[in-house]
């Protein structure tokens, strides 16, 4: 017994130095010291050995045990090293490649400039108020001094619903629905999409506005200049020219449209301006007592400025942006330019 057990361990000794990998020294473990292995088979001979050999045997084969569980464990050491050198050296990392970064989308220039409007306004202390875009007859239209079949409804080509709900064809509908809810004095600012019938190279059926308003004691038409001129210079660059045209809305008496002096010829005329030297931007007025009358305002008491701007034509002014499709075609690269 005692030259098998030199045998067995000589040979597992020689395997052990000849593997060349974690699998196959597990492999050897298992046949040597494993459960049904050949070392362990001999420990359990031990019990049919005379009491006198059983001792001495006993010491032998632990020392066996030990011996191999040591060297089992310093060439699994000294293999893993190995393998670890050989994949270091085989992987080379150039740390100076550029990086893999992810696609990142930005903000529609429509957002931005709705953005930007707002924040203006903030600091003239009005709040944002938002409404829906599926409208009562009522808000978009009756209680806007629009009465029923007057001819003011047709400037306003509107996608009906039914006969009495419609797409709301601009924000002003807002104003009502702010006014039954609060009393004066109110600042709003309301941007929001709007709808009107109708479709070409200037016109898009869905496209956008921001209403403002003021309604408080004393509110002059001298505050909407000042405002609107405060706004003007704020977005559009300080010392840009503004000009009030007399005009006509049901809600508005009296009624302006506000031109900017052109931002692209500086006021000098061109193509963009028709050589007039202006843009129009935007509607406004004082606020009509006829509008007073359906929201529960008294008209002897209070009185207000209200206004709206088409947000796609600021846009396409302030970036100057040539085509208003370009807006809603979803072109990347069109998009991109407004980080
Ligand atoms: N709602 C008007 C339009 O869409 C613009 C406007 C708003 C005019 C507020 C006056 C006051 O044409």
């Amino acid at each position: 017994m005692n030259e098998t057990l030199d045998q067995l361990m000589q040979s597992a000794l020689a395997e052990i130095a000849g593997a060349a990998s974690e699998d196959t020294l597990q492999e050897l473990r298992v046949r040597y010291l494993g459960k049904k292995g050949e070392l362990t088979a001999v420990m359990k001979g031990l019990g049919s050995l005379s009491p006198e050999e059983r001792p001495r045997m006993g010491q032998m084969v632990n020392t066996v045990k030990d011996r191999l569980e040591t060297t089992l464990e310093e060439t699994l050491q000294r293999v893993r090293a190995a393998a670890k050198k050989e994949r270091l050296e085989r992987e080379r990392l150039d740390v100076t490649l550029p990086g893999r970064t992810s696609p990142l989308g930005t903000k529609h220039p429509i957002s931005l400039v709705i953005e930007e409007i707002s924040d203006i306004f903030a600091g003239l202390g009005f709040q944002v108020a938002e409404g829906p875009e599926v409208e009562l007859d009522f808000y978009n239209f009756e209680a806007l001094n629009f009465p029923k079949d007057h001819p003011a409804r047709d400037m306003q080509d509107t996608f009906f619903v039914d006969d009495d709900i419609l797409l709301r064809t601009h924000t002003s509908p807002v104003q009502v629905r702010t006014m039954l809810k609060h009393a004066p004095p109110v600042r709003i600012i309301s941007p929001g999409t709007v709808y009107r019938c109708d479709s070409d190279a200037t016109h898009s059926p869905m496209f956008h506005q921001i209403e403002g308003f003021m309604v408080d004691k004393g509110v002059t038409f001298g505050d909407l200049k000042g405002i609107l001129t405060n706004f003007v210079n704020q977005f559009f660059g300080a010392g840009t020219g503004v000009r009030l045209r007399p005009s006509f809305f049901p809600f508005t008496e009296p009624s302006a449209e506000v031109d900017i002096a052109c931002v692209m010829c500086k006021g000098q005329g061109c193509r963009v301006c028709k050589q007039s030297g202006w843009l129009e931007i935007l509607g406004a007025g004082m606020i009509d007592p006829e509008v007073y009358r359906h929201v529960g305002y008294d008209p002897e008491s209070i009185s207000g400025f209200a206004f709206g701007m088409g947000i796609e034509r600021v846009a396409m002014l302030k970036y100057g942006i040539g085509d208003l499709r370009m807006f809603f075609d979803n072109d990347v690269r069109f998009l991109q330019q407004f980080r």
